[in-house]
């Protein structure tokens, strides 16, 4: 069953997706070469936590901590460990999601950690645009298939490939809510988008091969060919127009710099 939001029930949502963008916005400035990942999460933790709300990946499914860190082959999932350490020309997915009133609101980004080759920094840039060639094809009528095809299409025409196993979601009173928002697919297939409804985007895009395999620990998503990996959400609404981004920083709207 896909759950159709009322306007208040939007109002509450979006304070806990501005929170999450928040996190993002605040982490961005303290990345940096020799801090590790966990370092990350003890600072994403405090400020969620500072600011009354949870950490929704903590022990969801026994995630052990509080958001996901994702390194360069790590397509997605990636625990958060004092090992880690970030050197130059690394890049690092953070994924955020808060849980504040009741509601979940989940983000992520790709930062470049210092010097990144052109080649990986083109793929984050890239992986960005498909993210939003995907929310803008959201609107009253389209179709989920719709935004699986923009994505696909466009990942290809750069001579990338997109992950088929894991997708966005539904997303609400619940961490991952139907439908599944795939990454790929075909024009005017799958369910109509209605307003009301509220699902993340967030494509996973890999330079080499779309093949992936976890690690031992569960989690871990890596790419069978260990190339790098981008990836960008946001959690979105559909309009009676067409669609508004719940998860941005209104003190700060992020620009993609690359
Ligand atoms: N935030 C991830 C998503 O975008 C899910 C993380 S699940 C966790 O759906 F358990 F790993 F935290
Ligand atoms: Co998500
Ligand atoms: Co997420």
């Amino acid at each position: 069953m896909i759950s159709i939001k009322s306007s208040r029930e939007i109002e509450i949502m979006t304070e806990s997706c501005q929170l999450a963008a928040k996190t993002l916005t605040y982490i961005s400035d303290k990345i940096e070469v020799g801090m590790s990942t966990e370092d990350i999460n003890v600072l994403c933790h405090d400020f969620i936590t500072a600011n009354d709300a949870y950490p929704s990946p903590l022990n969801y499914h026994g995630f052990p901590k509080s958001v996901c860190t994702s390194l360069n082959e790590v397509i997605c999932h990636g625990i958060p460990c004092e090992k880690d350490i970030l050197k130059d020309g690394d890049i690092l997915n953070i994924d955020v999601t808060t849980y504040f009133k009741s509601f979940h609101g989940d983000t992520n980004r790709t930062f470049l950690v210092g010097n990144v080759k052109p080649e990986v920094k083109k793929l984050v840039a890239v992986t960005y645009d498909c993210m939003m060639a995907g929310i803008e094809v959201c609107k009253p009528g389209a179709r989920l298939g719709d935004i699986g095809a923009v994505i696909e299409k466009l990942a290809h025409k750069n001579g990338y490939s997109v992950v088929h196993e894991y997708c966005g979601h539904g997303i609400g009173r619940e961490f991952h809510e139907e439908p599944q928002v795939l990454h790929y697919g075909k024009k005017g297939t799958g369910i109509e988008l209605k307003p009301g409804m509220t699902f993340t985007i967030e494509p996973m895009i890999n330079l080499g091969k779309r093949h992936c395999r976890v690690l031992k620990d569960d989690w871990t998503v890596i790419t069978k060919d260990k190339k790098p990996s981008a990836q960008f959400e946001h959690t979105i609404v559909i309009t009676e127009t067409g669609y508004q981004i719940l998860t941005l920083d209104p003190d700060s709207l992020y620009e993609p710099k690359f």
